[in-house]
C-alpha cells in the first residue's frame, strides 16, 4: 500500500499532520482540516475536503462518520492526486478500534501567487489614464413651448426603464407675474399629458434676479423641496426664468444626488443667447460672483420666443452684449450684421430672434467643440470683457445688470485692444457704435473708481487660478490671450468709456 512519508503529509496551512494512512498509528491521524495544503514529491497541493469527507481522530478526539471500507491499494502519490479527482485515501484508526475509514479529499495544485517583489512592480499600478465622457447638449428653439410647440418639451421628458418621468417645475416669480396665464398653461400641459409624465406638486415660485444668488437660504430651500418630492437622478427639474434663477436652480440640481436632469427654459435674452446654453451653475458667496458653483451639462435648453414678450426693455437689450461679445470672438460677419441691425434689435425689432439664435449657436459650439467645456485651461475666451463686468456688478451692488456691465467691459477691452494689441481704430469705433446703438453703453459713477475696478483683474485671476489670462482682440474675429495688462493703457481705456457713456447720457 502506498503510504506518504511523514513529512510529505504535513499541512502547509496549519502545520498539522493530515490523513496519511498509517494504519495503527492514530497519532498520525491527527486532524482532517477542511482545507489546507500538502507537500508531496516536491509539489504543493491545496487540500479541499469533499462533502463526504469523514471526520477522523485528531488529537485524541473522536470524530464521526468513519466509513467501513477502503481499497487497500489506494494510490495517493502526488502526481495522480493532481488530477483533482476526489479519491479514496486511507485506512485510519478511530479511538481504541483500528478500523477502516475512507476519506475523500481532493488535491488541487497550488498556483504560485503573483510575485510583487520590486518597487517597479508596485509602481506599475500608478498611472495617468485619460478618459472621455460623452455628453449630449440638447438645444431647442420654440415659439410657444407651452402651446403649439409643447411636443418639444414632452419629447425631452423621457421615461426611464418603463418608469414615467417625474417632473418638478421652478418658476421665476416676476415671469409668472408678467405672464398671468403661465401657471394655468403649465397646469393644462401637465394635465393633458398626465399619462406621459408625473408632475411633483405645484410649480415652485421664486423671486428672480441677482438677489436669489446672494441668499444661501434660497438654495437650501430648493434642495429641501427636491428631497421632499423624492426626486432622483432620473427626475426632471424644469426651470423657467432669468439667468439668475437658472444659475441657482442649476446649482441645486447639480448637487442634489450629484445631478438631476435639468431642463432650462430661459426667459431673458441674455440667458437665451448665452448663460442658459452654458454648463456653469452657481450662486454668489463671500461677496463674490459665482464663488459656489458646479459645471453640469443641462439635460436640455429650450429658447422660447414667446416668453421674452414680457421682458422689460432694459433687460431685453442686455442679452445682445453677449451676442456682440461672441461675434467679436468667433464670426466677423455676424458682428457686422449686428452692427448694421443694432438699432432695430435695440428696439425689439424682428432681427432679435436671429441674433439670439446665432449667439446661442456660437456659445453651444464653443462648449461642445472648443475642447474645454469645463474651463480647465487658462484661457476663457467667452469671458472677453468680463473681468471688469463682474467687478462692476458687485461695485454697483448689481444696479448694473450683467448685460450692461458686459457691454461696458467689452467696450473697455476693445479700446485697450486698440491701444495695446493693434486692433484698428475703425474696428474699435464699430464696436462702440454697435453697443451704443443697442442702447447698452450705460454711464455709472462706479466707472470713476478705477483703482477698485482694477482689483477685478486680481479676482478674475484668483477665480481662474494660475496666471492672469484675459482675452483681447488683434482684429474682429481674431482674439488673443494676454497675461499682462498695461495699467496706464487700461486706465485710459476705462476713462474713454466713462466719457463716452456720460456724453450719451446727457444727449
Ligand atoms: N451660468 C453662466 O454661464 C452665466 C453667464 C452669463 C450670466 N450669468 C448670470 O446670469 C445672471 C443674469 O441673468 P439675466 O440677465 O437673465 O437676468 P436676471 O435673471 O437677473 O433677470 C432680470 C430680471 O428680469 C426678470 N425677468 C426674467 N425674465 C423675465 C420675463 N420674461 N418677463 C419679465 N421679467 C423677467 C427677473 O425676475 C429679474 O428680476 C447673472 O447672475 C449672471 O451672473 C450666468
Ligand atoms: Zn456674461
Amino acid at each position: 500500500m502506498a503510504v506518504f512519508a511523514k513529512d510529505e503529509c504535513k499541512c502547509i496551512g496549519c502545520n498539522d499532520w493530515v490523513i496519511c494512512g498509517l494504519v495503527g498509528r492514530p497519532q498520525h491521524v491527527v486532524k482532517q482540516p477542511k482545507t489546507g495544503s500538502i507537500s508531496s514529491a516536491g509539489k504543493s497541493y491545496r487540500f479541499i475536503s469533499s462533502e463526504e469527507t469523514p471526520e477522523v481522530l485528531a488529537h485524541g478526539r473522536r470524530f464521526s462518520r468513519c466509513l467501513p471500507v477502503i481499497p487497500q491499494n489506494a494510490d495517493r502519490s502526488g502526481d495522480s492526486a493532481a488530477n483533482q479527482q476526489p479519491r479514496l485515501v486511507e485506512r485510519v484508526s478511530i479511538g481504541q478500534n483500528t478500523g477502516i475509514a475512507t476519506l475523500r479529499i481532493r488535491l488541487v495544485p497550488i498556483l504560485p501567487p503573483p510575485q510583487l517583489t520590486t518597487m517597479s512592480d508596485v509602481d506599475d499600478y500608478s498611472t495617468d489614464k485619460p478618459f472621455r465622457v460623452q455628453f449630449t447638449h440638447r438645444l431647442r428653439f420654440a415659439r410657444d413651448i407651452l402651446g403649439k410647440d409643447s411636443a418639444q418639451l414632452l419629447q425631452l421628458l423621457e421615461a426611464s426603464e418603463g418608469q414615467t418621468a417625474r417632473v418638478q417645475f421652478w418658476i421665476d416669480r416676476q415671469v409668472a407675474q408678467s405672464n398671468p396665464e403661465l401657471l394655468d398653461r403649465i397646469e393644462q400641459f401637465t394635465t393633458r399629458h398626465a399619462e406621459q409624465f408625473q408632475v411633483c406638486g405645484k410649480p415652485h415660485l421664486v423671486d428672480g434676479g441677482e438677489a436669489i444668488k446672494n441668499d444661501v437660504d434660497v438654495l437650501r430651500n430648493m434642495l429641501r423641496q427636491m428631497n421632499f418630492a423624492d426626486l432622483d437622478r432620473r427626475s426632471y427639474v424644469v426651470v423657467i426664468g432669468g439667468g439668475a434663477l437658472l444659475d441657482a436652480v442649476g446649482f441645486a440640481t447639480a448637487i442634489a444626488h450629484r445631478g438631476l436632469r435639468l431642463i432650462r427654459i430661459p426667459t431673458t435674452t441674455l440667458a437665451q443667447a448665452d448663460s442658459g446654453v452654458g454648463v456653469k451653475n452657481g450662486v454668489n458667496l463671500f461677496d463674490k460672483k459665482n464663488w459656489l458653483g458646479a459645471f453640469a451639462v443641462p439635460w436640455a435648453v429650450i429658447n422660447d420666443q414667446k416668453l421674452l414678450d414680457s421682458l422689460p426693455d432694459r433687460d431685453f437689450r442686455c442679452g445682445f452684449s453677449e451676442a456682440v461679445k461672441v461675434s467679436l470672438l468667433k464670426e466677423p460677419a455676424f458682428f457686422h450684421w449686428l452692427h448694421q441691425n443694432a438699432e432695430s434689435i435695440g428696439n425689439r425689432g424682428p432681427e432679435c430672434s436671429e441674433a439670439i439664435r446665432r449667439s446661442a449657436h456660437w456659445h453651444l459650439r464653443h462648449i461642445t467643440e472648443g475642447g474645454d467645456p469645463f474651463e480647465m485651461l487658462e484661457a476663457r475666451p467667452l469671458d472677453f470683457g468680463h473681468w471688469s463686468a463682474h467687478k462692476l456688478e458687485t461695485m454697483t451692488q448689481f444696479e448694473l445688470r450683467h448685460g450692461e456691465a458686459v457691454a461696458i467691459g467689452v467696450a473697455i477691452d476693445t479700446i485697450y485692444s486698440g491701444l495695446r494689441h493693434g486692433l484698428s481704430d475703425d474696428a474699435v469705433e464699430l464696436v462702440l457704435e454697435a453697443l451704443q446703438k443697442l442702447g447698452l453703453l450705460t454711464a455709472h459713477p462706479a466707472l470713476d473708481r478705477t483703482e477698485e475696478l482694477f482689483t477685478g483683474l486680481v479676482e478674475f485671476r484668483q477665480h481662474l487660478g494660475g496666471r492672469l489670462t484675459v482675452t483681447m482682440l488683434e482684429d474682429i474675429g481674431r482674439p488673443i490671450d494676454v497675461h499682462q495688462v498695461d495699467r496706464e493703457a487700461m486706465r485710459q481705456a476705462i476713462e474713454s468709456v466713462r466719457e463716452r457713456a456720460a456724453t450719451l447720457q446727457t444727449r
